[in-house]
């Protein structure tokens, strides 16, 4: 009475269901399992080229993003989600983790190691960017970063670890986008020649725009603004800006593309939205994605972030690709696996009987779905053929006294009583005539 009473009263209650924050995703499990998987193959030849899985906190200093990504890009000025914790310190939800990565390599032992350290993750990143289609505030990113080495040759690697990653997931329709923005020597004349460019025009320009121009010049280059796009024809391009040793370093890479079998367009636009970036930028783009989230993944080169951050120099590169996008583009993985076996008990009597043989079968190896509810047995039989299992194991109270179990073949309505002990014996036995192809 009292148990019905509480029943009532909960389920008339008129508060409004609780529904997941915006812009993030439950992962249910057929697209958690193609993310893993996703991630899984991505680990896995990451890994033939010497890459090692690291995990760093999902929270970092806000310090961090400020000096490492840059207090004028959007991600650090808009998209942050900072908070002060109880004592007051300001920490901020990693947007990224290249900046986390070099923290942690810097704090570490990892730097004693002989460079270039070769760095794989995968977790999540939140942003607080406008939803949208590819577009999350919670996100999840698989990247790699090669670390303490400034040859040109390994920013082609990272492309390769990427672009081998995508073929394996069978992604086609795909673009590698390649620029390099110069560094430190050379990028501020090409700085000042997009200023000239844009100086007669600025009424033209929109808003956003004009205070791109005023705080970071080569984000104008990003613009898709009509009257902007305009103006970009006569654009002047950063390859014509190249001091030697970023030139050099360019044909080095595209040298090396050439040797990893690897198609690129040069594009003269792509600045990337991260301040970190010197000489090589590159995206890889897919057919199926428009306007500003045509990006699959994206990446480059960050020889003065490690300085920025507060340690010792060490150049590197490395890319991240959203996983959100990766698995809505690549053509499904297999179906989850069914269960091998549902284990029915007959009767409310042997409940603990099945329970026992279908952990029996589990060590033994198999996959075990286990019915004891109080439905009939029919129903029972109807919802196990649902689930796709193969081999449907029945107890009632005749199979507990002999101590066996009524093993039913779907596929083909075979029946036998077998011994406990020799229940996964028949299930493997089966499953082997079954690939044979001769089960009648
Ligand atoms: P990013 O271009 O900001 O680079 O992000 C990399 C990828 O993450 C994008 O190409 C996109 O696929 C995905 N992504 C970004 N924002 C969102 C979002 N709001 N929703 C869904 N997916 C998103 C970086 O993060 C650099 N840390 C990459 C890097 C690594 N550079 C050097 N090493």
């Amino acid at each position: 009475m009292v148990g019905l009473f509480a029943r009532a009263n909960y389920t008339s209650t008129s508060m409004p269901p609780i529904s997941r924050p915006r812009g993030t995703e439950d992962l249910l499990p057929d697209r958690l399992a193609a993310m893993t998987g996703a991630v899984a193959a991505g680990m896995r030849i990451a890994s033939s080229f010497g890459y090692r899985e690291i995990a760093t906190p999902i929270f970092e200093s806000t310090e961090l993003f400020v000096r490492g990504v840059g207090d004028t890009t959007d991600v650090v000025r808009r998209e942050m989600y900072t908070f002060p914790d109880r004592s007051g310190r300001s920490l901020t939800l990693r947007p990224e983790n290249t900046a986390p990565v070099l923290r942690a390599f810097g704090e570490s032992s990892l730097r004693e190691l002989s460079p270039p350290v070769r760095l794989s993750y995968a977790g999540p990143m939140f942003r607080y960017d406008r939803p949208g289609r590819g577009r999350y505030r919670q996100f999840h990113q698989f990247g790699v970063e090669a670390i303490g080495d400034g040859e040109a040759e390994l920013d082609a690697e990272v492309i390769a670890v990427a672009w081998d990653w995508l073929a394996d997931l069978g992604l086609g329709g795909i673009s590698l986008q390649l620029n390099s923005i110069g560094d430190a020597q050379c990028r501020p004349a090409f700085r000042q020649a997009l200023l000239d460019h844009f100086a007669p025009h600025l009424a033209q320009l929109p808003e956003l725009d004009r205070e791109r121009l005023a705080r970071n010049p080569l984000r104008i280059l990003d613009s898709k603004d009509r009257a902007t796009e305009e103006l970009m024809a006569t654009v002047p391009r950063t390859r014509d800006f190249l001091c030697t040793d970023c030139g050099d370093a360019f044909e080095r890479v595209q040298l090396a593309l050439r040797a990893y079998r690897i198609p690129f367009q040069l594009n003269d636009r792509l600045v990337r939205g991260l301040d970190y970036y010197v000489r090589t930028t590159f995206e890889v783009w897919h057919e199926d994605l428009q306007g500003a989230q045509n990006a699959l993944f994206g990446g480059g080169r960050y020889d003065g972030l490690s300085e920025l951050l507060g340690y010792p120099a060490a150049p590197g590169v490395g890319f991240a690709a959203g996983l959100e996008r990766v698995v809505m583009l690549a053509p499904p993985p297999a179906p989850l696996a069914a269960p091998q076996v549902v284990v029915c008990s007959a009767q409310a009597s042997v409940v603990s009987l099945a329970i026992d043989l279908a952990q029996r079968l589990r060590r033994d190896g198999l996959t075990i779905v286990c019915d004891v509810g109080r439905r009939s047995l029919k129903s029972k039989m109807r919802a196990a053929e649902r689930t796709g299992a193969g081999v449907v194991g029945i107890l009632g109270e005749d199979e507990a006294k002999s101590e066996r179990v009524t093993l039913r073949l779907l596929s083909t309505g075979e029946q036998v009583a077998v011994r406990l002990e020799e229940a996964s014996a028949q299930v493997r036995d089966w499953a082997e005539a079954s690939a044979r192809g001769s089960l009648s």
